[in-house]
């Protein structure tokens, strides 16, 4: 290989007489005689510092090599006589792959605010900010599957297009091959979607889990990394319409093996971003959130706090705190609560557990209560929820009357049901927002920060 990318350049262990580097520019400076030119090539934060006498181009060449022009620099590696870095490319050529004229380029030397990187999220990759992001957002994704993959997990993948909504809270995009206007002509008894590309109505996936669920009880651990889709109109810091999440399945499992996995695959992708991407998180570290290290240590050192769900009401209640939504026992945690346990109650991670069976959904296993269900939230400070899963419910007859209850067709899962009659086993799993994950592990306190180019509602630009 060529070893010609930055970062491979810039960790040089001699001098090198002949180097081709590649990127884009970054800022240049003229003076007397030279010019120094930075270029970046998105392999590492770092800049190359190109040095330019004069005559080794022409002055009009020299005159376009301009904050975001992409060229290309042939020349040789010497120590930097220079402060702030160890090597620096003394060109012999240039070219000029493609100009970036600096009266429309939108990136020029200065900070810009996250809002206006939002609308030119076509170029944002292109500053040390996002280019860390992105770079995060890899390694961490390399960091799940290097983990479930050591502790004996398949990687599955489950439908995108789905005829069921998981979470039944209907937040389900619709897919059609119909006609803006519906069907020509519904015959009678059909319904509207006999028409349609699936004879039935159906939609983009909010969730793996039932899918992920049979292949757990053939394969005994699995999980799915992929996008998932929903419809709530939520416009919050923390919500897409398109997100990745991470859900894990394990056959022959409990809740506690579940909150135990949540919270070891939370600690391993910290620490692995952390030790495989030390330059991305020391510029957040520095410029997005001051607290960000010490909070990530702790994260990793601390063991979890456990608590089942009437114990944080209980705590909610005395703390003394004015919140926007009532503490109640029945009523959902939101993410005011979830953070108030997190930040001020324990300083850090607090797994809830055995919630009120009404604000959950059909397949969590119901307690020998009846009024609570195996369920687990994993919330983290600064995000509040990062995790929610559960053991399933394996026995038929109550699963059958939980779907009786929340009003779900039962011949539609008819599947998901089947597998309760042959071989049915305790099992668990959940999933994890990956987006939020990036948030938590950068400190960056919008969603649409932390992923490419963000779906949110009215928002599908790219
Ligand atoms: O708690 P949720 O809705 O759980 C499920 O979907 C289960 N079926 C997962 C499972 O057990 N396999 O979502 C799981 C996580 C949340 O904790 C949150 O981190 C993230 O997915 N999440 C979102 N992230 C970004 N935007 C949204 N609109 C999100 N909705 C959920
Ligand atoms: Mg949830």
């Amino acid at each position: 290989m060529k070893k010609d990318r930055i970062k491979e350049i810039l960790d040089s262990e001699s001098p090198r007489p002949s180097v081709l580097a590649k990127g884009w520019v970054r800022t240049r400076r003229d003076a007397k005689g030279f010019s120094f030119v930075e270029i970046n090539d998105g392999s590492c934060p770092r800049n190359l510092q190109v040095l330019v006498d004069e005559g080794v181009v022409p002055a009009e060449l020299l005159g376009q090599l301009d904050t975001g022009a992409a060229i290309e620099v042939q020349g040789e590696l010497v120590a930097s006589p220079g402060g702030g870095q160890k090597w620096e490319l003394k060109a012999t050529n240039v070219r000029l792959l493609g100009p970036a004229d600096p009266a429309a380029y939108p990136l020029q030397k200065k900070r810009h605010s996250d809002e206006f990187l939002r609308d030119i999220a076509h170029l944002r990759p292109r500053t040390n900010k996002y280019g860390a992001m992105f770079r995060i957002r890899s390694e961490s994704s390399f960091a799940v599957h290097r983990f479930l993959r050591e502790r004996g997990f398949y990687y599955v993948h489950t439908p995108i297009i789905t005829g069921s909504d998981c979470e039944g809270a209907g937040a389900l995009f619709r897919v059609t091959t119909l006609p803006p206007t519906g069907p020509e002509e519904i015959k009678e008894g059909e319904n509207f979607f006999s028409e349609d590309f699936f004879g039935r109505e159906a939609g983009l996936t909010v969730s793996g889990q039932l899918e992920a669920e049979l292949l757990a009880l053939a394969l005994g651990r699995v999980y799915t990394f992929g996008p998932t889709f929903r419809a709530e109109n939520s416009n919050t810091p923390r919500h897409a319409a398109e997100f990745w999440m991470i859900e894990p399945e394990m056959a022959f499992a409990d809740l506690e093996d579940n909150m135990d996995l949540a919270e070891d695959l939370i600690k391993a992708m910290t620490s692995h971003v952390i030790e495989h991407c030390p330059a991305d998180v020391e510029l957040f570290a520095r410029f997005v959130d001051k607290d960000l290290r010490p909070a990530l240590d702790n994260l990793i050192q601390s063991e979890f706090a456990r608590l089942p769900y009437r114990e944080a009401i209980e705590i909610l209640k005395k703390s003394g705190r004015e919140f926007e939504y009532p503490v109640a026992f029945g009523a959902d945690l939101q993410t005011e609560h979830e953070r108030c346990l997190c930040e001020d109650v324990f300083k850090k991670p607090v797994i809830v557990h055995d919630y009120p069976k009404a604000i959950k959904p059909f397949y969590m296993r119901l307690n020998d209560d009846g009024q609570t269900v195996a369920a687990m939230d994993v919330l983290v400070p600064r995000v509040g929820e990062l995790v929610g899963g559960s053991q399933r419910e394996e026995r038929l007859e109550v699963l059958e009357s939980r779907m009786d209850e929340t009003g779900l067709k039962k011949e539609a899962y008819w599947w998901y049901l089947d597998i309760r009659r042959f071989g049915t086993a305790p099992h668990a799993g959940f999933g994890l927002g990956f987006e939020r994950f990036l948030m938590m592990v950068t400190g960056v306190t919008n969603i649409r920060d932390v992923i490419p180019f963000p779906r949110t509602p009215r928002h599908l630009e790219f």
